[in-house]
C-alpha cells in the first residue's frame, strides 16, 4: 500500500508526494471509524506511546493521545512542571528515562527548534529503537499540523477523494506571524509539494522577504528535495491584494511568546490591516474557507464573529481531522518499527 520509510517524523521537507498520499489516504479511512469502545483498531496493541511536551499544548497533545488510544496503544503523558525537569533534568535524560520504561514512540514538543531531531540522533547513536515524532519545535516545524491542514483543505475541495493532487493549482493565502510560525513553515513544505501556490501576507517585521525562497533548497544536511516541481511562494503586503483570487485563507496567531523584540505595538491597527473578517473576505471574489491552527487571539488575527461562523471557518474540522491524521502517522511509523 505504501512506500513509507520515515522511522522518525521530524519535518515535512523530507516528504514525497507518495508520503503525503499515504498519510491522507489512511486518515480518510480512519475518519470514518469509531474511536472509542470495543471496536478500537488493534494496530498499536502492546506499544507504549509517550507524549513528552516540554511546552504547553491543548490540541496536539490530546489528539495524539486520543489517536494512540484509538489504535490500542498504551499512552503515558508527561507534564514538565510536575516532572524532574524542574530539578534540572535535560530533555535527553527525560527521553532516555521513557526509553528505559519501554516507550516505542515519543511525541516531543519543545520551545527550541531541532530538539526532536537531536533526540532522534542521540537515540540512534545509542541503538535505541524508539521513534521520535515532532509535536512542534520552536519556529522550525509542526509536521502533524501541516498534514492536518493539508487534509482539511483536500477534504474541503474534494470530499470523496481528498488526495494531494486536489491542491494542484490552488492559491492558498497564509496571513500573519509567519516569522515565528512552525505551522506556516510546515504548511509551506506541504502545500507547495502538492502544487499549490502560497501567498504570504503580513507586515515586513512578521513576513520577511526571504520567505519567498523558503522551499527553493532543501534544509542544511538534507541532500535533495524529494519533490520535482513545487508550487510558488509569493509575498503580498496589502491583505486586499493577497486575498484576490484566493481559494482558501489560513490566519495565524501572533506568537507573542516567541517574539524577542516588540515587533507589533498596536493590535487594533494589526486587526484593521490584517485581521480576517466577513468584510475582508469579500475581497476574495468568491466564498472561501478560513483555517486557523489554534489557539486563537479572538478579535486580533480573526474576528470573533467569523471564528464562530462554522459555515466558513474550518477550525473545528481541523481539530477533528487532527486525530485521523495522527492515527495515520502513528500507524505508518509503527509498521516501520515492526519490520
Ligand atoms: N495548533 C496547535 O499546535 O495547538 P496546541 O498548541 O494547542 O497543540
Amino acid at each position: 500500500m505504501s512506500n513509507w520509510s520515515h522511522r522518525h517524523v521530524l519535518d515535512l521537507s523530507t516528504f514525497s508526494v507518495d508520503d503525503y498520499s499515504s498519510v491522507l489516504e489512511l486518515a480518510n479511512r480512519f475518519r470514518a471509524l469509531p474511536r472509542t469502545g470495543a471496536r478500537k483498531l488493534p494496530a498499536l496493541q502492546g506499544k507504549l506511546v509517550a507524549t513528552l511536551f516540554f511546552e504547553p499544548s491543548t490540541r496536539t497533545r490530546s489528539s495524539f493521545e486520543l489517536a494512540a488510544k484509538s489504535l490500542s496503544a498504551d499512552v503515558q503523558s508527561f507534564s514538565p512542571s510536575n516532572s524532574s525537569i524542574s530539578k534540572g533534568e535535560t530533555p535527553l535524560d527525560t527521553a532516555l528515562t521513557y526509553v528505559a520504561m519501554g516507550a516505542d514512540l515519543l511525541i516531543v514538543r519543545h520551545s527550541s527548534s531541532n530538539v526532536p531531531e537531536q533526540l532522534a540522533n542521540s537515540l540512534e547513536q545509542r541503538g535505541a529503537k524508539t521513534a521520535i515524532l515532532n509535536g512542534g519545535d520552536g519556529f522550525h516545524s509542526h509536521p502533524s499540523q501541516g498534514l492536518l491542514d493539508l487534509f482539511t483543505l483536500a477534504t474541503f475541495f474534494n470530499p470523496k477523494s481528498p488526495l494531494p493532487s486536489t491542491l494542484l493549482g490552488k492559491r492558498i493565502v497564509i496571513v500573519g506571524d509567519i516569522l515565528h510560525s512552525r505551522v506556516a513553515r510546515s504548511n509551506l513544505w506541504a502545500l507547495t509539494a502538492c502544487g499549490a501556490d502560497v501567498v504570504l501576507c503580513g507586515p515586513p517585521s512578521l513576513v520577511p522577504e526571504q520567505f519567498a525562497n523558503f522551499v527553493d533548497a532543501p534544509p542544511p544536511g538534507q541532500a535533495e528535495d524529494p519533490i520535482q516541481k513545487r508550487g510558488q511562494i509569493l509575498i503580498m503586503r496589502p491583505l486586499k491584494e493577497a486575498l484576490k483570487g484566493a481559494d482558501a485563507v489560513m490566519t495565524l496567531r501572533l506568537q507573542k511568546e516567541r517574539m524577542n523584540q516588540n515587533l507589533l505595538t498596536d493590535l487594533n491597527r494589526y486587526h484593521i490591516d490584517y485581521g480576517i473578517t466577513h468584510k475582508s473576505l469579500e475581497w476574495c471574489g468568491k466564498p472561501i474557507p478560513v483555517l486557523h491552527p489554534g489557539p486563537v487571539n479572538r478579535g486580533v488575527e480573526i474576528s470573533s464573529s467569523l471564528l464562530n461562523d462554522r459555515s466558513i471557518c474550518l477550525i473545528e474540522k481541523q481539530v477533528s481531522n487532527g486525530i485521523s491524521i495522527r492515527m495515520a502517522l502513528l500507524y505508518l511509523m509503527a509498521a516501520i518499527e515492526s519490520n
